[in-house]
This record gives structure tokens, sequence and C-alpha cells, in this order.
């Protein structure tokens, strides 16, 4: 594990507007805290996700990405909460194929009502990738600057 000081994890939460997106907002509104730095992307249902979205999502700098689904058996389109968890674990093993630590991308199931709770996972699952520190795999912005013209312009 690597230690950084001062170092703020980036973690994106892909979360169900039917539960988790409601539980955050419930957990804001109640004042549980939960670390500024993860930032909430509502989804229609984690059914929604895919593994594209999550390696993306690594790939432009996240250190941790959660996806937040209705509780089990609670998923508005069935089973979309169950494939997501298949997603994110198969990410996990590849994660952990590459040499990255699988524990960055985690499934949590959570209801609208359990703000405190989606605050208590929110702030374990910061601390987990604090501990492990930055991917190391975010790209360099493009340059936008244009090759100066080598000749005379007449
Ligand atoms: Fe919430 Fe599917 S509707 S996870």
């Amino acid at each position: 594990m690597k230690e950084i000081s001062n170092y703020e994890p980036q973690i994106i939460a892909f979360c169900c507007m039917h539960c988790a997106y409601a539980a955050a907002d419930l957990a804001g509104s109640s004042r549980f805290a939960y670390p500024s730095s993860l930032k909430i992307v509502a989804i229609p249902c984690t059914g929604r996700t895919d593994m594209g979205h999550i390696l993306k999502t690594f790939e432009d700098g996240a250190d941790g990405v959660l996806v937040a689904g209705c509780l089990e058996g609670r998923c508005h389109f069935q089973t979309g909460n169950l494939y997501a968890r298949q997603r994110v674990e198969h990410v996990a093993e590849l994660l952990d194929q590459i040499g990255l630590e699988g524990e960055r991308a985690r499934m949590i199931n959570i209801s609208a009502g359990m703000g405190a709770k989606f605050a208590e996972l929110a702030n374990e699952f910061a601390k987990t990738i604090s501990a492990l520190g930055p991917t190391g795999l975010k790209k360099k912005p493009a340059s936008r600057e244009l090759p100066l013209p080598s000749g005379k312009i007449e």
C-alpha cells in the first residue's frame, strides 16, 4: 500500500436514482458526512453500467469506483443490480490482473432510506482507496498546440 500525505482520492460513485442517489441525498441533508472528493453520478439503474464505463472511469483519473444499487430483490428492472455486481466483480478481477488493486471497484446495495449507511460505506471505501493511493492511470491531457508553420507565409 502506498502512503501519500495530503492525498485526496478521486472516487466516482455510480448511484441508482431509485435508491443510492436518494440515500446519498438523505446523508447530505441529515448531515452524515462523506468525502467531498466522492463524486456522484446518477444513473437509472446499476444495470446500466457496463465494464467499459467503469474501466473508462479509471482511465479518466478515478482512483476508486463505487457502484451503488438497490437492495437485492428490489431493483426496479428486476435483475439490473445482479448484473451490475457481476460486472463490478469482473472489473475487480481485471484490476488485479493488471497489477492494480481489485478493491478499487466495489458494488454496494442500499435503499433510499439508508442515508447513514451510505455515508458509512462511502467513508469506509474512501479510507480503503486512500490507503491504496492513486492508480497512476490518468492520461495526460492532449496538447492543443498546433505545430508552427516552418516556412514563410506569403
Ligand atoms: Fe436500482 Fe436497478 S433500479 S439498481
